[in-house]
């Protein structure tokens, strides 16, 4: 009997074209990936098993056979990622960010410790706070979750500079101080400008509190050589997805620079935190296309990284000329490849965002620092690099803000957002 597929073919192909071709792609934790990154993902490692760590000629450190040559790709993942970030390990296995981040959490925490981490409010991640792994690990059964009861962690939060949007540096030092965490964790979700590693790091070093720096947004910005370099500042650990501004599959990574005896600890534990802690086989089938975006990345990550950030600036010159209200204005709006756009003149940024995803324009609704109940968030928040990927420069942010101001005032745009797009359908800086 000939089994049905067409119906799931047609959706697939449908998606393809809608965000592939037709839609202004702003979500910020999203990227296109190269035809060669995609192609090679489909391929007989899929559904395959490989856990532990490759083998070696003298070791065999794999639970099952047959994985001559995942061993490696993965090994040639590793040392790459090793040599384009410029530090002393990386753990390529964890399957998303999340998975990055629940390893670490169960590598390094134990029920009862503190963390400092960015709060919901400020841009923190959720993994990060009271529902994520970070707030609820070794919680009891039944157990209600409140930071700082029995078992839970100790979550506390980095002090802001009062535009919501920084870090208060010497504030921070003194929490630390005060506090004195088992893991202190810089890096969020809303991410506008580099974070104080330098002096938090210092400090965290002298105390011997690992530093673990969530990446996850601003992968390709760091390796690319245009944010900030977080473990050049002396962080321990840089956390990341590597489908956000990194362009390649969908997967995590851990990169770490530790040095001696001691900090070395940390990751043998964290290497039990990836495997068996949060994964078994790692998703195979997409490691390939990660070792080639590594590649792509040492060629083009500097040029791709550069337009992805001054796109970012300006599409948010180009919004506040429409009468928009772009977040950190008195700081040139980001460093990064996000902007954060209060739209609470225009109406509900749940209302807002549904608006212009009808018109082809996809971004997502965004608690914004200092919005009283995150249930009615003020906010969205907005990424170019998907759009930079594809060829846009700083004219077409200007495009991009007027159809959007267009369409907060009530106008329909869709034509116009079509013939935007068809003009950029080929990946580029790869
Ligand atoms: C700061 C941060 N960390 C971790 C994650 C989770 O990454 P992933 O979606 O790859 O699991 C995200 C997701 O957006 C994030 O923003």
């Amino acid at each position: 009997m000939k089994i049905k597929t067409e119906d799931i073919q047609n959706l697939v192909e449908t998606q393809n074209n809608w965000r592939g071709r037709e839609c202004l792609n702003l979500i910020a934790s999203e990227n296109a990936q190269s035809p060669m990154v995609r192609s090679i993902e489909s391929n007989d490692f899929m559904g395959r098993y490989a856990e532990g760590h490759p083998n070696t000629d003298s070791e065999d450190r794999r639970y099952y056979e047959g994985t001559r040559w995942i061993d490696e790709i993965e090994r040639i993942a590793q040392e790459e990622i090793i040599e384009l970030a410029n530090c002393r390990q990386a753990d390529v296995r964890p399957i998303s960010g999340n998975a990055a981040n629940t390893a670490l959490a169960l590598g390094i925490l134990r029920g009862g410790d503190s963390v400092i981490v960015n709060s919901i409010e400020q841009g923190g991640h959720i993994s990060h706070n009271p529902i994520g792994v970070v707030g609820r690990r070794i919680q009891k059964r039944g157990q209600v979750l409140t930071p700082g009861k029995d078992h839970s962690i100790d979550l506390h939060y980095w002090p802001t500079t009062p535009d919501g949007y920084h870090l208060d540096a010497d504030a921070c030092v003194k929490l630390l101080e005060d506090k004195r965490p088992n893991l202190a964790i810089l890096g969020k979700s809303l991410f506008l400008f580099p974070e104080p590693v330098k002096e938090i790091a210092e400090a965290c070093r002298n105390m011997k509190i690992p530093l673990l720096y969530d990446g996850a947004h601003v992968l390709g910005l760091i390796l690319g050589g245009c944010f900030q370099d977080p473990l050049g500042e002396g962080a321990h650990f840089i956390n990341a997805s590597t489908h956000k501004t990194f362009p390649g599959p969908q997967r995590g990574v851990i990169l770490g620079n530790l040095e001696g005896d001691e900090e070395m600890k940390w990751w043998t534990s964290i290497d039990r935190g990836v495997m068996p802690g949060s994964s078994s086989s790692h998703h195979l089938h997409t490691l390939p296309g990660l070792v080639i975006a590594i590649r792509e990345m040492k060629v083009y990550g500097k040029a791709y990284a550069e337009q992805t950030i001054s796109n970012a600036k300006a599409l948010g010159r180009a919004l506040d000329e429409e009468g928009v209200d772009v977040e950190a204005k008195e700081f040139g709006f980001t460093e990064s490849h996000q902007l954060a756009v209060r739209v609470t003149r225009f109406g509900e940024a749940k209302t807002i965002a549904r608006q212009l995803a009808e018109q082809n324009i996809i971004c997502n609704y965004n608690q914004l620092p200092g919005d009283p109940d995150p249930r009615y968030p003020s906010g969205l928040r907005l990424g170019v690099q998907e759009m930079t990927r594809m060829g846009m420069k700083e004219s077409e942010m200007g495009e991009i803000a007027q159809l959007m101001g267009a369409v907060m005032k009530g106008k329909d745009v869709l034509q116009q957002v079509g013939r935007l797009r068809e003009q950029f359908t080929e990946v580029q800086f790869c």
